[in-house]
């Protein structure tokens, strides 16, 4: 099952060829995810052929294979992780249980509901960075964001599957829907508040591709725990591609962070106005660009106590964070959680089941691994000789969801009046005048080996080749 047929229409490792109808129903489906892509996918890209890895095989070893390809012509298809026949349902109130190829009748609601809203964040992406390749800082760059692109359209085809094979006629519907939904429409947005946010520039960009693809990666590892066996293999085969995005946004910041530490070096200044006179993006503006996507994307993870993730987890649909390495009794009834709440305008802890708590325990292990990118940021500032450190801001700080949302914090956890926040927040969250010093950077620098002057070159190319390689053919 790993090896994958190439021959067919649609790329494929499930026997896709076995199954007539459900092959038609995804051939029919096919020309209009090219519409779509041809529609709001990225802008003038149709005749660049680029330097993109595509999937081969599942084998963690050699999985992709590089080579110049038009985005178009990408071969998008259906990839799952190799099955186990005989795997168990290792949490909830099933656990010991033979895991479900097909989709019990009674989980059928909240499995669907899960998978469209997984599904309709990728296309969203897509429509969200569209503009970029027009501004690229280098042909490097240019390259990683069109990988990405095709990748998160690959996700796409992997929800499409699951609707397609396991929903009958509802799913074939919600496939459609998740071609005709787009980012940032007012009468059609996508599902999910961060995926209707603007990518404007670069920055940003990295910034969402290192903490919104990072909730990617969090939703994705507690999927691939579930009882719905197709969900969990596909899942775990996203999680793959999903690594290189987040080393784009990590890799990315660390680039610019470089170069603005090399300009106050050589001009012995911390004063943002002459870092950015002289081209390169001051520190407070990066810190007000992470705090604006560190919050929107913890938002992602959902209300801090819905009754519906007790559901999720005890029914086996969605499990937490690397379930199989805890070493609790994985059905969590009568266990407690710590949550944040909010009583007469102050934050208070309280405990709560855990099995209401769980979008906040996956919330946490979230803020936890950020963290982690963050300080390695901060290693770069070090070794500058930069004292500045970027700060991850307050876990309430600009909540528009759960208990959170009802008050105003500022970024370093104090509670602060509406009056204060008023004032204040240019200082919190990026401004327009931030918005477009920034854009006044965004030139196209596309010869091959030239990067813009806000960001430094990368310490290596992409699978082994030099920096200075030819990522992108324009023709
Ligand atoms: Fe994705
Ligand atoms: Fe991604």
């Amino acid at each position: 099952m790993s090896s994958i047929n190439y021959s067919e229409k649609i790329p494929n490792n499930v026997n896709l060829g076995e199954d007539r109808t459900l092959q038609r129903a995804l051939e029919g489906w096919q020309p209009n995810f090219i519409n779509w892509w041809d529609d709001v996918g990225p802008e003038g890209s149709t005749n660049h052929e680029v330097y993109l890895r595509t999937a081969v095989s599942v084998d963690p070893n050699g999985w992709a294979q590089f080579g110049h390809v038009k985005m178009r012509d990408y071969r998008w298809g259906i990839f799952l992780n190799p099955g186990d026949t005989n795997r168990e349902i290792h949490f909830g109130d099933h656990k010991g249980e033979k895991a479900w190829q097909d989709v019990p009748g009674e989980h059928r609601a909240n499995l669907r509901r899960i998978i469209v809203t997984q599904g309709d964040t990728e296309p969203a992406s897509v429509e969200q960075q569209r503009h970029l390749g027009l501004t690229a800082p280098s042909m490097y760059d240019l390259r990683n964001l069109f990988q990405i692109n095709v990748e998160e359209g690959r996700h796409l085809w992997a929800m499409v599957y699951l609707l397609h094979k396991h929903f009958g006629r509802d799913g074939r519907e919600e496939a459609e829907a998740l071609l005709q939904r787009q980012s940032g429409d007012e009468n059609n947005p996508r599902i999910l508040g961060a995926f209707n946010e603007k990518t404007p520039d670069w920055l940003a960009f990295f910034m969402f591709t290192y903490f919104t693809d990072r909730d990617g990666k969090f939703q994705l590892s507690a999927l691939a725990e579930s009882a719905f066996d197709p969900l969990a293999r596909t899942t775990k085969f996203m999680l793959t591609e999903e690594a290189h995005h987040m080393f784009v946004g990590e890799s990315g910041i660390s680039r610019v962070l470089s170069r603005t530490a090399q300009v106050m070096k050589d001009l012995k200044t911390d004063d943002p106005a002459q870092v950015r006179a002289a081209g390169a993006i001051d520190l407070p503006t990066i810190q007000r660009y992470l705090n604006f996507h560190y919050s929107v994307t913890i938002d992602l993870f959902g209300a801090d106590q819905p009754s519906n993730t007790a559901t999720f987890y005890s029914s086996g649909l969605k499990g937490r964070y690397e379930e199989g390495k805890r070493t609790d009794d994985h059905v969590l009834k009568g266990q407690t959680y710590k949550v944040l709440e909010v009583k007469d305008g102050q934050l208070l802890e309280n405990e709560v089941p855990m099995l209401n708590a769980l979008n906040e325990v996956l919330r946490d292990d979230f803020i936890k691994d950020s963290m982690a990118g963050v300080g390695r940021w901060n290693k770069v500032l070090e070794k500058a000789g930069v004292p500045t450190r970027l700060v991850v801001p307050h876990k309430a700080f600009n909540r528009q969801i759960g208990a959170l949302a009802g008050i105003k914090m500022s970024p370093d956890g104090r509670v602060v009046s509406e009056a204060e926040w008023t004032a204040r927040k240019a200082e919190w969250l990026p401004t327009p005048e931030d918005f477009a010093f920034v854009a006044s950077l965004m030139g196209r620098v596309v010869g091959p080996g030239k990067f813009a002057g806000w960001i430094a070159p990368p310490v290596m190319g992409i699978n082994r080749q030099p920096v200075d390689f030819e990522y992108v053919r324009f023709n």
